[in-house]
């Protein structure tokens, strides 16, 4: 897979907006700045093809990059409390359109802030992906904030957190120094490549 050929196609608002799928997806999951925009742009090794804010919350499009045939797509963050009732339907509705439409999604790639256990709204992601038979890996971001002990306690506690979703694994991934990234690309060449 060529990860220089990778150009941003599209976003969309609303799940009526969303195009037939007719390629092989990777999706990218997670709350609102647990750094979704950074990964990809680490990832694909470009500073600027995801957006990236200090604001959470400003994702609120699905984003459609398009990666030597493969559509990686970058999703719209939850969790975000300042967010008001009709933006939090807005985030539901696009995401039950974008899981519910036949698309062939090979993996979801879920995202969860290494610093902190995992929250409600990531088990409650990773519980739907479970139910609707979505394969999904864990990547732990911002690992470069952590120390070494930190890091070694973090590692150990996720086991559990993850738990009820068997022997899953989950990878550290910094933006900042790259942490993680080799492994993402070889995931996402297995996952978008098989037949
Ligand atoms: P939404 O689009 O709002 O859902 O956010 P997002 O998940 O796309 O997060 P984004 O990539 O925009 O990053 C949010 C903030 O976290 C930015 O200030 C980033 O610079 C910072 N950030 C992201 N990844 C890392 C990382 O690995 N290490 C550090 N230190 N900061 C990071
Ligand atoms: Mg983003």
């Amino acid at each position: 897979m060529r990860f220089d050929r990778v150009k941003y196609e599209a976003s969309y608002g609303t799940s009526q907006q969303l195009p037939k799928s007719d390629a092989v997806e990777i999706a990218f999951a997670g709350r609102s700045n647990v750094g979704k925009s950074s990964m990809l742009n680490k990832v694909l090794n470009r500073k600027n093809l995801a957006r990236v804010s200090s604001v959470p919350g400003k994702t609120v499009t699905v984003n459609f990059f398009d990666c030597d045939g493969v559509k990686l797509v970058d999703l719209p963050g939850y969790g975000y409390a300042k967010v008001n009732f009709n933006e939090k339907k807005r985030w539901a509705d696009l995401m039950e359109g974008y899981f519910n439409s036949g698309r062939n999604i090979r993996l979801v790639v879920q995202l969860t802030d290494m610093r902190h256990p995992v929250t409600k709204d990531d088990l409650d992601m990773m519980r739907f992906m479970k139910a609707a038979g979505f394969d999904f890996i864990v990547v732990m971001t911002k690992s470069d904030k952590l120390n070494k002990t930190e890091r070694t306690k973090r590692l150990e506690a996720i086991k559990e957190e993850l738990a009820e979703f068997g022997d899953i694994e989950a990878i550290p991934f910094s933006s900042q120094n790259g942490e993680g990234a080799d492994k993402i690309r070889e995931i996402i060449e297995k996952y978008g490549t098989a037949e």
